[in-house]
């Protein structure tokens, strides 16, 4: 009797947990959208309490020009790829997000830009790795996919050949911004003093998800990385299977988190991996990655993706993440974790 007690008890204790976990990550319900595009801008420490009003709104207005940019190209039938693109621009391009201009700096006061893209069609990527001139690393990445026969270029080179390719070169102190100079300074004081670091200094990222018309899935990423990284650190947001990985027969993902943790997991191609080899939905797989995997590894962060029949999902271990979703007929924009 009392073995069966305790493995009663266990039961609803574990179901109950799975409840709270599955309080976290969304989804959408539209079944067999016409298109779908999905965006994050970033997750971690983001709690109602230390946002003002303004902020709030400020983030939810870049998530929805990103949104509408994406989606007004796939409402016209345009391709995943240039939605992505155009979404991520609009995050690159906006301070608020750690991507191009407002990214995070590194321990020398600089920029180090990371960004990578995949096509599910044909299984095609490209990425660029701690580039200091591109003004949008996304742009640069999808030149490496399309103009290269690589998939990855890094430090001077790849920013000469984004020059060569003719997208805009900036001088590098565009990146830089008041705000993050201050969070240099705030997380060098605290490595002097031996104290934790702010959850914020790892924290950033933007990516974007898309299915077209055509069924096609693309999946891109951009960041600033950690602050106050060194040597030439780079994180999971170039690495094709780490922050983003796209199949047509399968999902899109883009992640955003603690990097080093997330290329450990090979977050991105180990969702996509459970729902191919193991029959998993993108909900199920994504839950376990993020909410046992990562989790019991210690990492933090989310992934946003959308599977090839539309359906999307949000999910993250972190208080917040900044994302939203758009379909045909419902555009929606979240930041904190019970929304
Ligand atoms: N996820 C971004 C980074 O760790 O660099």
């Amino acid at each position: 009797m009392r073995p069966f007690l305790f493995n009663s008890l266990l039961a609803f204790t574990c179901l109950m947990c799975m409840q709270c976990q599955t309080k976290y990550p969304m989804s959408s319900n539209t079944e067999n959208p016409e298109y779908a595009l999905v965006i994050h801008g970033g997750a971690g420490t983001i709690l109602k309490e230390n946002m003002t009003e303004d902020m709030e709104q400020r983030y939810h207005e870049a998530l929805t020009r990103a949104l509408s940019a994406g989606r007004q190209i796939l409402e016209e039938g345009g391709m995943a790829i240039d939605a992505v693109e155009a979404a991520i621009v609009i995050m690159e391009d906006e301070p608020l997000f750690n991507a191009g201009k407002g990214a995070v700096l590194t321990y020398d006061g600089t920029t180090e830009l990371d960004a990578s893209i995949m096509t599910g069609h044909n299984l095609d990527a490209g990425a660029v790795g701690g580039v200091k001139t591109i003004k949008n690393p996304i742009k640069a990445a999808i030149g490496v996919m399309n103009s290269s026969p690589h998939v990855m270029l890094v430090g001077n080179g790849a920013d000469q050949f984004a020059k060569e390719l003719g997208l805009d070169i900036v001088d590098p102190d565009y990146f830089l911004t008041e705000r993050r100079i201050q969070s240099l300074k705030r997380s060098k004081e605290k490595e002097a003093n031996n104290e934790k670091q702010d959850a914020a200094t790892r924290h950033g990222t933007v990516g974007a998800v898309a299915l077209d018309k055509e069924g096609n899935i693309v999946a891109g990423t951009s960041t600033g990385g950690m602050t106050n990284k060194r040597y030439n650190r780079i994180g999971d947001a170039p690495i094709i299977g780490a922050a983003t990985y796209a199949d047509n027969n399968t999902c899109g993902i883009s992640a955003t988190g603690h990097g080093e943790y997330f290329i450990r997991l090979a977050v991105a191609h180990n969702i996509h991996a459970q729902m191919k080899y193991g029959g998993a939905s993108l909900q199920e797989a994504a839950e376990d990655v993020i909410l046992n995997q990562l989790e019991g590894l210690g990492g933090d962060g989310g992934i946003v993706g959308l599977d090839k029949n539309g359906r999307i999902v949000m999910v993250f271990n972190s208080e917040g993440m900044y994302r939203g979703f758009a379909l045909p007929d419902e555009k929606k924009t979240f930041i904190f974790k019970d929304e």
